[in-house]
């Protein structure tokens, strides 16, 4: 019996998100994002396809390093304008019934006190299906928009990023006790004041001093996933996420970060099998390989290689246009995606030109498409899992929304003929779906928040 794979709808609240060039094409609606009726019509579809969630990546900034200049991404709507992803969730949730929702919220820039409130919001309102892509950033324009003149050094935003998760698992999982609520109308008791306490942080960058605001939602911590997979990264993952997000340019590649991060999730004592990966991948599906292929050959006609490279440039903080085309891209230490920059060069088997890098970008993404009739796209996803001990995919859209409907339509049906998708959705919130219980394991760290189970960490209560 194959792993049942774990699916994903990545996308974003913008025109061109990993694909870049596609909302050019005459049948993508992309150019609809500002509409609640696009993002309804998308959950219903991937509803109807048993997809875990909608996974939405976000960045707070542009793209303004290829060519040091935003134009190349203005022009292209590479990620910019981009809408908040939050706000989409309560609409996708009206219409639909067990769909996840994973949102990126970058917590660099985010006050815990405040997104903790939000996120217990969107999990009541969805009833238990908010899930929070924790991410650190990589852009030094978010910070000068945050009033900053350039983006914490990297492991310096992890270092943050631990003491944050500390200050909003106090909030979620130690201010408002089980049974705290009662609801009592006839005596006129909503709440038991003995049973909600202030919670106190003191920390290095964080300073709190509180009641969570929100009464316990059915997950209390929303599904926390993760995408960042420099060995800083890893580490924080390995801590903190129950689902972590990776990219990789082959099996052997993907392997061995898959292999890392259980490793370390197993040395902090959780148990590794729990970790579910992800892996981005984009698919072209046809009824046929030779009409999938035409369908390829349309899509090509419309990538933006310059949207591409403008993405790139600023994932990995290398201007790639001070490079001529056959020159080898160098290792720098920069402060955006460390995992970007390794990837092309400190890890890269042979070394990356920017003839290699637009090679490799025939639908404007780094991401090769996997290109074929229904049972051949549904065998590699198989063998790519088996070969990686991945557990799944974030699929982003190349053509919207026709990309999801044909992978709904066609793909899905084969892999459950296979055995390796699910016929139906579980019960209950997202964790459950997930991991068979709405709430954190007790070997995850959270759980040391909790009222009485946290005699080493003191919670100070009125
Ligand atoms: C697969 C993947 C997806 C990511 N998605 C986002 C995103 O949507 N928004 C964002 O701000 N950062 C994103 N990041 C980057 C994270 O912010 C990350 O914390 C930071 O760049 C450091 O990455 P590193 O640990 O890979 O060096 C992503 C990283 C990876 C590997």
């Amino acid at each position: 019996m194959p792993k049942q794979i774990r699916l994903n709808a990545f996308d974003m609240n913008c025109v061109g998100h990993i694909q870049h060039g596609m909302w050019t094409h005459p049948r993508d609606r992309s150019v609809n994002y500002n509409t609640l009726e696009y993002w309804q019509n998308l959950a219903r579809v991937a509803e109807r396809g048993l997809f875990d969630g909608i996974f939405l990546a976000d960045i707070v900034g542009v793209y303004d390093v290829y060519k040091d200049s935003p134009a190349p991404s203005i022009v292209n709507a590479a990620q910019i304008p981009v809408n908040d992803p939050m706000l989409l969730v309560p609409a996708m949730a009206a219409v639909t019934t067990h769909l996840g929702f994973g949102v990126t919220a970058n917590l660099t820039y985010e006050p815990p006190y405040l997104f903790a409130r939000r996120a217990s919001t969107l999990d009541h309102l969805t009833n238990g299906r908010f899930g929070w892509n924790i991410v650190t950033g990589y852009l030094d324009s978010a910070a000068r928009g945050m009033g900053l003149p350039v983006q914490h050094d990297h492991d310096f935003r992890y270092d943050l990023a631990d003491e944050y998760m500390e200050v909003v698992y106090k909030l979620w999982e130690g201010s408002w006790e089980d049974g705290a609520v009662l609801r009592d109308k006839q005596n006129g008791v909503f709440a038991d004041p003995a049973k909600v306490h202030r919670v106190t942080h003191e920390g290095k960058h964080f300073k709190l001093d509180a009641i969570h605001l929100s009464e316990p939602s059915p997950q209390r911590t929303p599904v926390l996933y993760q995408a960042g997979s420099s060995p800083r990264g890893r580490e924080f993952a390995a801590t903190h996420a129950e689902a972590v997000f990776i990219n990789g340019p082959d099996a052997r590649a993907i392997r061995e970060i898959v292999a890392d991060i259980r490793r370390r999730t197993a040395a902090r004592g959780r148990n590794p099998a729990d970790m579910v990966i992800l892996l981005s991948r984009t698919a072209v599906v046809g009824r046929t390989r030779k009409e999938a292929q035409e369908k390829y050959e349309e899509y090509h006609r419309h990538a933006s290689v310059e949207a591409a490279l403008a993405h790139f440039a600023s994932s990995s903080g290398i201007d790639l246009s001070r490079y001529e085309l056959d020159e080898p891209i160098r290792y720098e230490q920069t402060r955006a995606m460390n995992s970007a920059v390794d990837a092309v060069t400190r890890q890269a088997a042979e070394p990356w030109t920017l003839r290699r890098l637009i090679a490799q970008m025939g639908l404007g993404s780094r991401v090769a498409p996997i290109i074929g009739s229904a049972e051949e796209v549904a065998d590699a996803l198989i063998q790519l899992v088996e070969d990686t001990d991945i557990d799944g995919y974030n699929l982003s859209r190349t053509v919207t929304p026709e990309s999801l409907e044909d992978f709904v339509d066609l793909v899905v049906p084969v892999l459950q003929e296979r055995g390796a998708f699910k016929r139906r959705y579980e019960s209950g919130p997202l964790r459950q779906k997930l991991f068979g219980a709405p709430r954190l394991p007790d070997t995850h760290p959270a759980a040391l928040y909790r009222r009485g189970a946290g005699a080493r960490r003191q919670t100070a209560a009125q």
